[in-house]
């Protein structure tokens, strides 16, 4: 059995993520129809808050059969010093995987080093991998395909722009990025980068925001908010991509700063189908990676 972990989500070939995405929409249509998880635990570490996250896999656990370990930093003997590492050697001792959502992305490497079951990623400074399964299937009920489609993210080039556009890349979806000068996503190669979100936005079938101001980067708020406002989601820019584009936004979002509250609650956003997807993706990401 070969033990499987999800980082950055680059760990999945195409065939799988393809598949992944087809049982997500299965588990959709019938939440009950797999026990993968019958029996055992699932330890869900939080360094950092969450509504979403928290919610979506300690619910899809559940429905999967099995029991979700919430484990908050400030409870765990990590918030005095014990190592990643020496957590992932007890946590392997009970439960059938580990989610972390931490600061740092060698914590959470750390961790899958020393683990002896598989280890997945609920948010790093880095990465937001099972984000993006969401948003790719959420993509996939839009329009009924993957292939051939293109998604424009406006904002800052930070964790989940960066997982849109790795995952992205591995199901044909062509991603552009419009950010300001300093704040270009970086690590995601095939990528299409612009300054410009008009230009991003042309031909999109989709257009994503996320906040300005990511978990870790209070310090610089002011600078962001300055920076990022010509970066804002809203209809005239929406009105600028493909006919029948989708707005979609991984939330927390906040109405008038990076998304207009007529596009966060409007007809053409697909946001709130983003936020329930994340626990039909996240089961079917915990099935294959049970399976080993
Ligand atoms: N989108 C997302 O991960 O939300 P939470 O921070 O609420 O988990
Ligand atoms: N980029 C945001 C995503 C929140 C779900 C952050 O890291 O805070």
């Amino acid at each position: 059995m070969t033990l499987r972990h999800f980082l950055t989500g680059t760990e999945l070939s195409c065939d799988e993520l393809g598949a992944l995405l087809h049982h997500a929409a299965e588990l959709k249509a019938a939440p009950l129809s797999s026990r993968a998880l019958e029996g055992r635990s699932v330890a869900l570490i939080f360094e950092r808050p969450s509504t979403r996250t928290r919610l979506s896999f300690e619910a899809g656990v559940f429905e999967l059969g099995g029991h979700p370990l919430v484990l908050r930093q400030g409870e765990m003997q990590l918030s005095r010093g014990e190592s990643a590492g020496d957590t992932a050697r007890v946590l392997s001792r009970h439960v059938a995987a580990i989610g972390m959502r931490t600061g740092p992305d060698a914590v959470l490497e750390e961790l899958a080093l020393a683990s002896e079951v598989p280890v997945f990623n609920m948010l790093t400074a880095g990465h937001h991998p099972c984000q993006a399964l969401a948003d790719l299937m959420t993509l996939r009920e839009a329009f009924g395909r993957l292939e051939g489609l293109k998604l424009a993210y406006v904002g800052d080039g930070n964790n989940v722009a960066r997982s849109l556009a790795l995952l992205g890349a591995l199901a044909g979806v062509e991603v552009a990025v419009a950010s300001p000068d300093g704040y270009t996503l970086t690590g995601a190669p095939d990528a299409q980068l612009t300054t410009d979100p008009g230009e991003a936005v042309r031909g999109a079938h989709a257009v994503y925001a996320d906040v300005w101001v990511s978990m870790g980067d209070e310090g610089t708020a002011d600078a962001r908010r300055a920076a990022l406002a010509p970066y804002r989601l809203d209809d005239t820019l929406l009105d600028r991509a493909g006919p029948g584009a989708i707005a979609l936004h991984c939330l927390p979002a906040h109405p008038g700063e990076e998304i207009s509250a007529e596009v966060l609650y409007g007809p053409r956003q697909r946001i709130w189908d983003q936020a329930e997807n994340r626990r039909h993706a996240q089961k079917a990401l915990l099935a294959l990676l049970v399976s080993g």
